[in-house]
């Protein structure tokens, strides 16, 4: 169709400065970082992602579901939402999908609306009952879930029809091969007499696990578990129509036993009890959001049939209790790379006593279940584009596809991300520092608006970048002397300055403060870490580069994934030399992609079978024992010029 009929509008939306500058899609016109807040109703939630974000992607993000046919590909106009505070630029599909008083009162299609200020945003109910979700990164799958529902009318039995009451069952659903659970068999002869025969079979896969008086074929539920080392994240599932009913996370409460997954191995190697207290401490985690979604969402835990769980190989054989000591030491092998016929109860959930468990399959002790369900979600093996993703924590994980084969490597970052070994570093919590720029003086964005407190990962990588930018930070990674710091950047010379015998960055001194050593401040020894940590993730994707004969300049997107790596700037990741130099549009931040391809499974048995095909798909590739490795990690190590 031609623009021509909605030209006028276009020109005078542009007159008003509302139309967005760029092409529509082709993505907003900002730097690509700070954070906004973003108020959903009638949900209710506020959520907090990366500026730039477009209100699909952040309501997809945060299980608030948006209507939508395409995928938020802005082909089918259908994720209509209303601005109700702050404003979002007229893209040309609006133009085109709203009347011009509709466009002034705030509509637009979400999936082409980009998050550049805080805003409060109204999204309709779902129109349509759908036969196909989105979830992941603008993946659609259509709904073809484990869990199903049949509703049968059965005819009483007779002296000339004595078939048993399951056969009788089995014989109204013949086009599957069932299997009863001894629980289901238990409620087969008295709910069959008491509901007149008419009931509704369910099933998971081909188990019958119950049978319920009534239709009842519109009530069941799931949920998806990212289980994070760090954090743990759930969402209950509608599976009648795809749509996510409630989402909640929570810290793993096995964070006393350590930040990371080598020294939660070391207890169990150490205290012969550890192993059993973190197990149950991950089940009490998961147990306790089961609960919670459940009750946000007002839905009876004994309808939820399935849960999926994605989670990296030590925390997926913690939960089991599976003794994880062979993934910590070489040649770090797993105990199984599937597991298979667990039950939700194994993993210590109250839900329908026949509840299934599936857990997503892992590449390798370090490339877990938790990345080949990113890979799911991301369509790394479904994409001929040359696609880097890259999850960026204390173990980095990194994949590259060519479009035909696929790679993926484990690099060792250390805790600098998570802010550990950071002078004043901190988990991103209120009171750390998010975002820094640099300019006539600092200007620092905190997460709460409160005092600054310390700085969290992605105020690391900006703080290093801004520096190396304006030239307080040599591309060793050296402070400039005194003189050099004058010269370059005079307005911002006066915070370089000692802490006992090593230099520092002040970034924040509290009000009656003078000592350097009682601010907040980013030291020479601090960029050291960020330092190391980068080159181990630059020289993972360098050597899969490499592997593949890929020009780092050929990749055409990268995807920053994981609680960290979704926050980190584009442009300040470009600079410190953690993604290749690339425009900073081909950066992408991909969210929590491991919960979302852990909904993908819940919602579809194909793309369940797709994670299992990964594992034929994937090469892993071990650093470790490259020859090479060493060099390349020193030529990694300065900042780009
Ligand atoms: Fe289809 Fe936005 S999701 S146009």
């Amino acid at each position: 169709m031609s623009d021509e009929p909605y030209e006028f509008a276009v020109d005078a939306f542009r007159r008003e400065g509302l139309l967005e500058p760029a092409e529509t899609g082709t993505g907003p016109a900002h730097d690509g970082t700070g954070r906004v807040d973003l108020s959903f109703s009638p949900s209710g939630r506020t959520v907090r992602v990366p500026q730039g974000v477009t209100l699909f992607d952040a309501a997809s993000w945060n299980g608030i579901a948006i209507d939508s046919t395409c995928g938020g590909h802005g082909t089918c106009k259908k994720c209509k939402i209303q601005v109700v505070d702050g404003t979002v630029p007229v893209s040309r599909l609006d133009v085109r999908a709203f009347s011009a008083d509709q466009l002034k009162d705030g509509w637009r299609l979400a999936c082409l609306a980009h998050a550049t200020q805080d805003l409060g945003v109204d999204v309709p109910p779902l129109t349509t009952r759908p036969k196909a979700a989105t979830v992941g990164v603008g993946r659609q799958v259509i709904l073809r879930p484990a869990v199903q529902k049949r509703y049968v009318e059965l005819d009483e039995p007779t002296l000339a029809d004595q078939r048993p009451d399951l056969q009788r069952l089995y014989d109204a659903i013949d086009d599957l091969e069932l299997r009863a659970d001894l629980h289901a068999l238990r409620r087969l002869p008295t709910v069959l007499r008491q509901a007149d025969y008419k009931i509704t079979a369910v099933i998971v896969d081909e188990d019958l696990i119950d049978v319920e008086p009534g239709d009842t074929s519109e009530q069941r539920y799931a949920i998806a578990f990212d289980l994070g080392t760090t954090t743990v994240v759930a969402t209950l599932l509608d599976l009648a129509t795809g749509t996510p009913v409630a989402v909640q996370s929570m810290l793993n409460k096995q964070q006393p036993f350590g930040g990371d997954v080598i020294t939660r191995i070391s207890a169990t190697m150490m205290d012969p009890d550890a192993l059993g207290r973190l197990r149950l401490l991950a089940q009490e985690t998961l147990a306790e959001l089961a609960v919670g979604v459940c009750a946000e969402g007002e839905v009876d835990a004994a309808l939820v049939y399935e849960v999926a769980l994605a989670g990296n190989a030590t925390m997926t054989a913690l939960v089991l209790g599976i003794d994880p000591e062979p993934l910590g030491v070489a040649p770090f092998v797993m105990s199984t790379a599937a597991p298979t016929d667990v039950r939700a109860a194994d993993l210590g959930l109250s839900l329908h006593p026949g509840a299934r468990a599936s857990l997503f399959p892992a590449l390798g002790a370090y490339v877990g279940g938790d990345i080949v369900s990113g890979m799911l979600a991301t369509g790394m093996d479904r994409d001929k584009r040359v696609r880097l993703f890259i999850d960026v924590g204390t173990n980095c994980e990194i994949v590259l596809s060519d479009g035909d084969r696929i790679l993926s490597t484990a690099a060792p970052a250390g805790p600098a991300f998570e802010g550990g070994a950071i002078r004043c570093g901190m988990r991103a919590a209120d009171g750390a520092i998010e975002v820094i720029k640099l300019g006539e003086d600092v200007v620092l964005q905190v997460i709460g608006e409160v005092e600054p407190q310390g700085l969290c990962g992605s105020g690391l990588v900006d703080g290093v970048a801004e520096l190396v930018r304006v030239g307080l930070l040599d591309h060793s990674g050296r402070f400039v002397s005194d003189e050099i710091a004058k010269e370059v950047a005079p307005a911002l010379a006066d915070r370089l300055t000692y802490v006992g015998e090593e230099r520092v960055f002040v970034l924040h001194r509290p009000r009656g403060v003078t000592e350097a050593a009682e601010s907040v401040y980013l030291s020479q020894r601090d960029v050291r870490e960020l330092q190391f940590a980068k080159a181990a993730i630059s020289t993972g994707w360098t050597l899969l580069l490499d592997e593949l004969e890929v020009d780092p300049r050929d990749v055409q997107q990268v995807l920053l994934a994981g609680s960290f790596g979704s926050y980190l700037s584009p442009a300040s990741a470009i600079r410190i030399g953690l993604v290749p130099k690339l425009p900073v549009l081909r950066i992408v931040s991909a969210g929590n992609v491991a919960g979302e391809g852990a909904k993908m499974a819940l919602l579809s048995l194909r793309e369940r079978a797709g994670a299992a095909a990964l594992l034929e798909e994937v090469r892993y590739v071990e650093l470790s024992d490259r020859a090479d490795f060493n060099d390349k990690f020193v030529d990694q190590l300065a900042f780009p010029g």
